[in-house]
């Protein structure tokens, strides 16, 4: 595959009849798509790139596909920006990020190389966008793992904190415990600085893709540690996703910090990666989960994973909140309000704003029926956990998953609907949660049904547009 076959068939590609294809999910035609990676502002447009398997639905032959965008409606058509090709990352160019320098556009990742035997020999590499917008690998920024740590050394995530730069670093110590390193640009070199020195010494045998951020004055480690069992209603997904706000010094790498709290409420969410722009922070999360690709039947089609839409963070009540960015509020075409409703025929791709009036009742329950299947979200106001029941449906992933969610006497939820992803957001952001759905046919209609009246606001939108 190359850029130039993709732009000119993009349009066909995208016309492929499809069941499950999503309008408003940044995802690929074919192939399979994780990670979100080197997200940043070049040249007055949002850099987008993903991890991209261009040939196959498997965890195999990683790029690093590419779109830009300047309101997260209309994006370039994606291409590819690296390719696993040379000797150091021929088994994939891994996750990484990316920074504007000398108003150049800089990216670094991980180069997978792995021996006959399986042994994996990690390399952080810098590539840079070149002036007729192809990409070139430059230089092996890290040649080695630091001693101490195993060869699951991966995803360096550029930051600038007290203006000094600094990559963080997902690795696992040789007693195979997680954590992430601090690595500092000193005179134009990367030079080790030491572990972030948190709280939690022994959580998960690997902590992968870690960002660290500023948000609303708060610092903030976002990190992934696998290996984590599930608590009760916590930790259900094969791997986590999640977040710790505190304070950072660079001096002593000491970040003392409140408790881990996961994301995204639901089933399909990991590796998220976020941009700093105008002080704003934008968030985007692979929708997938590693491992888990039985629970995808898009793979019929021949096309797995998408990417969440974007995410504006804040942090309110020492809580990170999430609500997606305002610029996709453009994708409305009309929307239509119903009062005290209890049921309605959705078309996606939607939005469905509800407001439940919850003085008189204590137990919501909202069912979407897919098909012969159904999707089941509830809240309870006596536990205040939110609900999302996938048991009834008969593709795809199933299960359960529950999340707290504060609400008294009245629950806002905004429902983003796409042909086979589910994002919700409760209470103006307090809450995210991500579920993947599938269809046995192509849908016309998703009858919705409230077992309390409630008024709700659905808005038609637009799929996004490539060109
Ligand atoms: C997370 C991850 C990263 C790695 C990438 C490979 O999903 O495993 O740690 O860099 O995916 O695609």
């Amino acid at each position: 595959m190359d850029n130039k076959t993709l732009k000119d068939n993009w349009h066909i590609y995208m016309e492929k009849p499809s069941i499950w294809h999503n309008k408003f999910h940044l995802e690929m035609p074919f192939g399979l798509v994780n990670d979100p990676n080197g997200l940043c502002v070049y040249d007055g447009k949002y850099q987008i790139f993903y991890q991209w398997n261009p040939t196959g639905c498997q965890h195999l032959n990683k790029h690093w596909g590419y779109t830009t965008t300047t309101d997260f409606i209309n994006y370039s058509i994606p291409q590819l920006a690296l390719a696993p090709v040379d000797d150091f990352d021929k088994n994939g160019c891994y996750s990484g990020s990316a920074r504007v320098k000398n108003n150049r556009l800089e990216l670094v990742y991980t180069a997978n190389l792995k021996d006959e035997n399986n042994i994996r020999y990690p390399r952080q590499v810098l590539a840079i966008k070149n002036d007729d917008g192809s990409f070139s690998k430059k230089e092996i920024l890290v040649d080695d793992v630091p001693n101490g740590y195993t060869a699951h050394f991966r995803d360096p995530y550029l930051f600038k904190h007290s203006n000094r730069s600094f990559f963080i670093i997902g690795a696992q110590r040789k007693n195979l415990t997680g954590c992430a390193l601090i690595y500092e640009e000193v005179n134009n070199t990367w030079q080790l600085r030491g572990e972030l020195k948190t709280d939690y010494k022994d959580f998960g045998y690997m902590w992968e893709c870690p960002n660290f951020i500023n948000i609303d004055g708060h610092d903030v480690l976002i990190f992934c540690p696998q290996g984590i069992k599930p608590q009760g209603h916590k930790y259900n997904n094969l791997y986590q996703a999640g977040y710790l706000i505190g304070t950072f010094n660079p001096d002593t790498l000491e970040f003392s910090h409140g408790d881990f709290h996961e994301l995204d409420g639901g089933f399909d969410f990991y590796a998220p990666q976020t941009l700093a722009h105008n002080g704003r922070n934008i968030l985007f999360g692979w929708i997938g989960m590693p491992e888990k690709e039985a629970e995808y039947p898009s793979t019929q089609e021949g096309w797995i994973f998408s990417l969440t839409v974007p995410r504006e963070l804040h942090i309110k009540n020492n809580a990170l909140h999430q609500s997606p960015v305002n610029e996709l509020d453009a994708l409305c075409q009309s929307a239509k309000n119903f009062a005290d409703t209890t049921s309605l025929d959705l078309s996606t791709p939607c939005k469905i704003a509800l407001d439940i009036d919850l003085t008189e009742h204590n137990f919501w329950q909202g069912v979407f029926k897919i098909g012969t299947d159904e999707l089941i979200v509830s809240f309870d106001k006596d536990t205040q956990e939110f609900c999302i029941d996938r048991s009834r449906l008969s593709l795809g992933g199933q299960g359960v998953r529950y999340f707290t969610v504060h609400a008294e006497k009245n629950l806002h939820l905004d429902i983003f609907l796409d042909t086979s992803i589910m994002e919700i957001y409760c209470q103006s952001g307090e809450k995210a949660a991500t579920a993947c759905y599938y269809a046995q046919e192509k849908l016309q209609q998703i009858p919705f049904s409230s077992n309390i009246p409630a008024n709700i606001k659905i808005s038609q939108l637009n799929s996004f547009k490539f060109n």
